[in-house]
């Protein structure tokens, strides 16, 4: 599923460190949503955004706006925000910045690039339910976050489900995607610890131990 796809439909949205516009031209030249702001902070990227909505004639349905992270937004200005391609200490300190703002949208769809553990525990911390997790492969694995802000959800994660995803890990059985994502991840794992000296001592010892604490997590979801 796409991040497209995850966007709530007939409603506007916003695309933060959006750069090449490619998602906000495809909600709004597809009909999903009826308008899209575009948010960047650099002058690069912001004047990329600009330049890539003119060409495809979409200026009239995305404004393009630039500033750091949901400060180009007014409170509830649109429903959903997705915030993508970012790393995840990245997207929590935008959210995190001002909790109010974020609560006063319907949804966030976040695809953190790494970090998704700090995301996630943001949420929790905050009591935002998450609502949805997928993962799209597309070369690299990708893993989408949908959040709504404005439902609490009062459970608290475990360290295990902040890792690997609370829903992903329950979709584990039934989605091959999810299933290869975890297998990915434990492949990675086993490369690391095997690089870590048997022998080893101290911080590299409890690097071992940390990592092979994550591998039986994931096999255990596997099972
Ligand atoms: C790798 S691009 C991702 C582009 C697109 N969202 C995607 O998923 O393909 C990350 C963009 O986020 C922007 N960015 C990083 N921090 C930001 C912030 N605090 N506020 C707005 N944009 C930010 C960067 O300028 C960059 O253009």
């Amino acid at each position: 599923m796409s991040i497209a796809d995850l966007v709530i439909p007939g409603e506007p949205a916003a695309d933060i460190g959006s750069d090449h516009a490619l998602l906000a031209c495809y909600l709004v030249d597809e009909g999903r949503c009826p308008r899209a702001i575009c948010g960047e902070l650099g002058d690069g990227p912001y004047r990329r955004t600009l330049e890539a909505v003119r060409k495809y004639g979409l200026d009239h349905l995305i404004e393009v706006r630039q500033g750091d992270g949901l400060e180009v937004l007014d409170c509830g200005e649109v429903a959903t925000v997705v915030l993508a391609g970012m790393g995840g200490y990245t997207i929590v300190s935008i959210l995190n910045a001002s909790p109010a703002k974020t609560q006063s949208f319907k949804r966030l769809v976040l695809q953190p690039m790494n970090a998704l553990a700090e995301v996630r525990r943001l949420a929790n911390s905050k009591g935002w339910k998450i609502e949805k997790e997928t993962v799209v492969k597309d070369g690299d694995y990708y893993v989408n976050l949908v959040i709504n802000p404005q439902c609490r959800q009062d459970n608290k994660l475990s360290e295990t489900e902040l890792r690997w995803g609370p829903i992903l890990m329950q979709g584990a059985a039934q989605e091959s995607v999810v299933r290869d994502y975890y297998r990915f991840q434990l492949d990675k794992l086993e490369r690391i610890i095997a690089g870590i000296p048997n022998n080893s001592t101290g911080r590299s010892l409890m690097r071992k131990q940390e990592y092979e604490r994550r591998k039986k997590e994931l096999e255990e979801i596997l099972q």
